[in-house]
């Protein structure tokens, strides 16, 4: 459904040239939930305006729906949809008109283009303020609008640019399970921007971690969990600490061993399947262990250690990052 080949962009602004995408290659199926993620300024709204033909690319080539992004726009935005960063919604015009002129440009009929505005407003819990300028919405109302405009001709192939980004739990949580089942009743394919660690774990197939302009880690999330850091294993011991670390160092895949007071931490690929095993060596050594606890890595954990920065907004590192540095 996409492939794109060296796809680079440069910007130059007074002077100053920006590599803001610096050749990156990748590939989406058919049906396939892609999340494009990464820190501010890694190059995500670039890639996705070249992809939508809004941007044209300094290098690279590509195919989006079937259609040459350099030698057939108006193919690929006939087949697609794009929800922008920003929206782009007309603040004086009324809602409902919004949505119906959206779908009509997409060529359905008014008949069609209403059923289907209605049917989208409602799920995305709009109903009600079709009458209403867009100027007056509320910042999430105005989001679900976008959204709306986005998807209302019902396109094979969407681009959604960090959609769910000031909107509530309540209404994340609603967009999810639109998305999901746009999917699953059109086999539509999405490729989305987000900040929301959450938000790809649960919704991705599949995730492109971005970097300053390049591509730095692709897989599922769990893939990419399993990848970077392993399982952590927090073991308490009732004494001999030192002792149960050098124990639990042999055990299969064991690394990154630290021990605090009568706590031995490490980290394995898979912890509930070495965990019977360490139960079985500490018992041999008749070390008395008090407690034991296995934590799945977070996609945060991941994108510290690929970028050295936490996804989050404003954060200079997680809480996982900060207790190990506490230790
Ligand atoms: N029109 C432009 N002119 C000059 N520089 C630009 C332009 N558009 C983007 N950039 C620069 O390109 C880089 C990538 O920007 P981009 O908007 O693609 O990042 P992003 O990954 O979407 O970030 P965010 O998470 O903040 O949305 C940034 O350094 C940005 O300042
Ligand atoms: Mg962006």
């Amino acid at each position: 459904m996409i492939t794109v080949r060296g796809l680079a962009r440069q910007f130059t602004l007074r002077g100053r040239t920006v590599d803001a995408v610096k050749g990156i290659d990748f590939d989406v199926a058919a049906g396939e939930l892609v999340g494009f993620l990464g820190p501010n300024g890694a190059g995500k709204t670039t890639t996705l305006r070249m992809l939508t033909t809004l941007l044209r690319p300094t290098r690279g080539s590509g195919t989006v729906a079937g259609c040459d992004l350099l030698t057939d726009p108006q193919g690929v935005r006939r087949k697609i949809g794009y929800v922008a960063q920003g929206g782009s919604t007309w603040p004086e015009s009324k809602v409902g008109e919004e949505i119906e002129l959206q779908a009509r440009l997409y060529g359905l009929s008014r008949a069609e283009a209403r059923r289907r505005g209605a049917l989208l407003a409602e799920r995305l819990d709009l109903a009600g303020l079709e009458q209403r300028p867009a100027k007056t919405l509320s910042g999430g109302q105005r989001r679900r609008l976008d959204i709306v405009l986005g998807l209302v001709h019902e396109p094979q192939l969407v681009f959604l640019d960090e959609p769910t980004s000031g909107l509530d739990p309540q209404s994340r949580a609603n967009l999810w399970d639109h998305v999901r089942r746009m999917r699953a009743e059109q086999g539509m394919t999405v490729f989305l921007t987000t900040h929301y660690l959450d938000e790809a774990d649960a919704l991705c197939d599949r995730i492109l971690v971005t970097d300053d302009g390049k591509i730095v880690a692709e897989g599922t999330p769990d893939e990419l969990k399993a990848g970077v850091a392993g399982d952590a294993i927090t073991v308490d011991v009732a004494d001999r600490a030192a002792e149960a670390a050098e124990v639990v160092r042999r055990l299969p895949g064991a690394h990154d061993v630290t021990v605090v007071a009568e706590t031995v931490r490490l980290r394995v690929p898979r912890g509930d399947s070495v965990l019977p095993e360490l139960l079985r060596a500490l018992d041999s050594h008749r070390i008395t262990m008090t407690s034991v606890k296995v934590n799945r890595p977070t996609l945060d954990d991941v994108f510290l250690s690929l970028t050295g920065r936490s996804l989050r907004d404003g954060e200079a590192a997680s809480p996982a990052m900060e207790a190990t540095h506490a230790a």
